[in-house]
């Protein structure tokens, strides 16, 4: 099954349920960048703007890495989350 990931910059792709988005080739049709695509360099931080309840649980190296890139309420890391159902983001790296 696939979700519908859609960005407030106007992008709109639909990935696979529990792919990981680091591995996922629509990801080139977004704004998200990666960089260590291991939870620690935080370039691929993205703000959840609607379907926080349709994205895998947070572990240690995302819960460690967020605050030291952003000061933004419910964000998540691209490179450590898969998708579960629809979701609408902003995303906050460059
Ligand atoms: S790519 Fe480095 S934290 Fe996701």
């Amino acid at each position: 099954m696939k979700h519908k990931m859609e960005f407030t910059s106007g992008e709109s792709v639909e990935v696979a349920e529990g792919v990981n988005l680091a591995d996922c080739d629509e990801m080139f049709d977004t704004p998200v960048l990666f960089g260590c695509r291991s939870g620690s360099c935080g370039t691929c931080v993205l703000q959840v703007v609607e379907g926080m309840d349709n994205i895998s649980g947070m572990l240690a190296d995302e819960k460690d890495c967020i605050p030291s890139v952003t000061k933004e309420s419910n964000c998540r890391l691209a490179c450590q989350i898969h998708i579960e159902g629809p979701v609408k983001l902003t995303y906050l790296g460059n």
